[in-house]
C-alpha cells in the first residue's frame, strides 16, 4: 500500500494537469474587438461551419451602419484546442465584403482570445481603381461575456 502511494500521485497527477493546460478555445459566443465592434457567432455544425452576424463600429462609408450576416467555418472542429478560422461579413449597408482570418487562442489566464487578419474589398467603379479597393488589417477579439 504504501509503495503504491507514489505511482498512485504520479498517475493522479498525469490525468489531471492536461485538463488545466488544455482549455478549449471555442468561437461560438459574443466578442468584442480593438475597434469597438461587435459580433456573434452562432453554434458550429457538424462540418465545423458557422453563421452570425457582425455590428461593426466604423466604416470606410458615411453610410448608417447596419447589423450584417458573417458565414465562416473552423479547421478541425474537436482536434485541436486553438483552431483556426475564416468567416465573411456581407455588408448590408454598403457594396463591401470582408474576410477574416485568423486563430482562436487560450492566453495564459485561461482567457480565449481571437487573432484575425481582415481584407476589406470596396466596390469601385471601374478597373483602373481597382488597386485602391482593398484594405488589410488586424482586430483582436476577446469575449464579451466570459465563460466560467
Ligand atoms: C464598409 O465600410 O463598407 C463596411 C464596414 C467595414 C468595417 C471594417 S471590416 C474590418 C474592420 N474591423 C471592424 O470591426 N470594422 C472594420
Amino acid at each position: 500500500m504504501v509503495q503504491g502511494t507514489p505511482f498512485l500521485l504520479v498517475l493522479s497527477m498525469a490525468l489531471v494537469a492536461p485538463s488545466f493546460s488544455a482549455r478549449k478555445c471555442i468561437l461560438t459566443g459574443s466578442w468584442t474587438n480593438d475597434l469597438g465592434s461587435n459580433m456573434t457567432i452562432g453554434a458550429l455544425n457538424g462540418k465545423g461551419e458557422f453563421m452570425g452576424s457582425y455590428h461593426t463600429a466604423v466604416s470606410a462609408t458615411t453610410n448608417e451602419i447596419q447589423l450584417s450576416p458573417l458565414q465562416g467555418s473552423q479547421h478541425n472542429t474537436n482536434k485541436k484546442s486553438q483552431p483556426t478560422f475564416g468567416f465573411t461579413v456581407n455588408w448590408k449597408f454598403s457594396d463591401s465584403t470582408t474576410v477574416f482570418t485568423g486563430q482562436c487562442f487560450v492566453d495564459e489566464e485561461g482567457k480565449e482570445i481571437l487573432k484575425t487578419m481582415w481584407l476589406l474589398r470596396s466596390r469601385v467603379d471601374n478597373l483602373k481603381d481597382d488597386w485602391k479597393a482593398t484594405m488589410v488589417g488586424t482586430n483582436t477579439f476577446t469575449r464579451l461575456h466570459s465563460r466560467k
